[in-house]
């Protein structure tokens, strides 16, 4: 499944044309799939910690919770709970298999028409949710039309935006996501206060941007890349001059029949990824996806008004506290989409290291000190402190592992395995985040104060990984990654002997 997924750094070919209005409209509505997964993100710990919602589906948590005695760290410690989360991502890890291939046989539109369908199924069902089946079969559907639209919306980004802008583009995908997250931590925050139905209005919310994406996409052009891809190559012509603006599109489109002509030499992407010599981008997507998950960033982003709760604050505050750190994430964000390209990959990736590092483990050792079991909360001021660490720590996610977990393995593959590779880089970050999503109220409730200290961990594994296995991308032309980068690491350029990726392409 060839696809041209490219990010902006390197030698980025000038072509003629411009952004034109018809560009932004296309890549704004499929942005609307980034802020489908944004919001679902952000939206499951808001609701999880209201009590309506939990009196109706959850009452032995409602319960526990009632109970001040009852251990502050277990508060809300229930696997079913925990599957109200997941659920979504173990579904949306299957759909993204299926994705990958709509996306290839049928092109990028449709892929993103299905997602918003699958999603809008499923907000039928969870905001207008009898019992936990209904919620369950509904967060399911949600993942289902995640899976899809996270395998579609950075494709169709990718290849509908000017080769200049590709970069910041790419990055814009990770900004949408966080504008989700900001957009349901606030919406939380007001439907706490109706009662009993406000959790309804909240997931019910989630149709807006679905919706958007469903009736905008009867707008929006498929990719020229897609369409040449599938054989439709004068219309897929016809389509670069519309959203290029200009009658003069060869170069550009020459390249495009070039890459695809070269990428069908590789009849199986995906048996080509095993040979040694795809190891290098591969274990590395794969790892940034693990690794970013094991920074303990979706125990804040899906938990925080939880794990807020649970160091003292009232659910008003907790909710508040959580707004504030979504906005953090969003505007920290931003800084990424400036830097990527000046200050380079890795010198991102090592300084959050440490900035995530020194947070998560001074909020380890002032729970460890005095939220004890039982008993009383942390005082005011240090709750807000910890809010403030919390804070420390999301600026760094935000700036580094956040984007550059997308980013890079988008940009490090060559053409003939992108897509494939990057299904993994998307089937890794769901499979990680369900874990997570799945494991953190019970390792809360079980390591307490030390699943703090276990996240610090592993940041200090994942800076180790980047200060001797991570070489730095920017700069290099995407083409160009196996004789720049690959062949010239100390431990990587082992991979690269024989069967070199070119071996077996036969250029025509
Ligand atoms: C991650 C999500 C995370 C989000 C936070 C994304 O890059 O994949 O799991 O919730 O960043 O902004």
């Amino acid at each position: 499944m060839p696809a041209v997924l490219v990010s902006g750094s390197g030698d980025v070919p000038d072509y003629e044309g411009r952004t034109t209005i018809y560009v932004i409209v296309c890549v704004t509505i499929a942005a609307f799939g980034g802020l489908m997964f944004g919001y679902d993100i952000g939206i499951s710990g808001g609701v999880t910690s209201m009590d309506d919602f939990l009196k109706k589906f959850f009452p032995a948590v409602y319960e526990r919770k009632q109970h001040v005695h009852e251990n502050n760290y277990c508060k809300y410690d229930n696997q079913f709970l925990q599957l109200f989360t997941s659920s979504l991502y173990l579904a949306a890890l299957v759909a993204s298999f299926a994705a990958a291939r709509v996306c290839s046989k049928a092109g990028r539109k449709p892929t993103m028409q299905i997602a918003s369908v699958f999603f809008l199924a499923g907000v039928l069902l969870t905001a207008g949710g009898l019992n936990i089946e209904m919620i369950i079969i509904g967060r399911i559907l949600l993942g289902f039309g995640v899976g899809f639209a996270n395998q579609a919306v950075p494709l169709f980004l990718s290849e509908l935006a000017p080769a200049k802008m590709r970069g910041a583009l790419n990055i814009s995908f990770q900004l949408f996501i966080t504008i989700g997250i900001f957009v349901a931590n606030m919406v939380n925050y007001f439907t706490s206060k109706i009662h009993p139905n406000g959790w309804r209005i909240s997931l019910a919310v989630a149709g807006i941007p679905a919706l958007m994406l469903c009736v905008g996409s009867l707008l929006i052009c498929e990719t020229p890349t897609s369409l040449i891809e599938r054989y439709k190559v004068e219309k897929g012509r016809k389509v670069l001059r519309k959203i290029r603006g200009v009658e003069n599109v060869d170069d550009e489109f020459d390249s495009i029949v070039n890459a695809c002509e070269i990428a069908r030499q590789v009849k199986d992407p995906f048996r080509k990824l095993m040979k040694p010599a795809s190891r290098p981008p591969l274990v590395i997507a794969i790892l940034l996806q693990v690794f970013q998950q094991f920074t303990g960033i979706n125990a804040i982003m899906f938990y925080a008004p939880v794990l807020f709760q649970t160091v003292g604050f009232g659910s008003d505050t907790a909710l508040l506290s959580a707004v504030i750190t979504g906005l953090v994430n969003v505007l920290s964000t931003v800084v990424s989409v400036y830097a990527v390209d000046k200050a380079g990959r890795r010198i991102l990736l090592l300084e959050a290291c440490v900035q995530m590092f020194i947070s998560q483990t001074i909020i380890g050792v002032v729970l460890l000190k005095d939220l004890k079991t039982t008993g009383d909360n942390l005082g005011k001021g240090e709750a807000t402190f910890v809010v403030i660490l919390v804070c420390l720590f999301v600026m760094g996610f935000a700036w580094s592992w956040g984007p550059l977990g997308w980013l890079i393995p988008s940009e490090t593959f060559p053409l003939e395995t992108r897509t494939a590779g990057f299904a993994f880089a998307v089937s890794s970050n769901m499979l990680f985040t369900f874990v997570i999503a799945q494991a953190f109220l019970s390792m809360l409730c079980h390591m307490q104060a030390g699943i703090f200290f276990f996240f610090a961990a592993w940041i200090i594994i994942m800076g180790l990984f980047t200060w001797f296995l991570l070489p730095e991308t920017k700069g290099v032309p995407v083409d160009s990654m196996v004789d720049k980068v690959w062949k010239q690491h100390w431990f990587w350029s082992s991979f690269m002997g024989e069967d070199d990726y070119k071996a077996d392409v036969k250029v025509v």
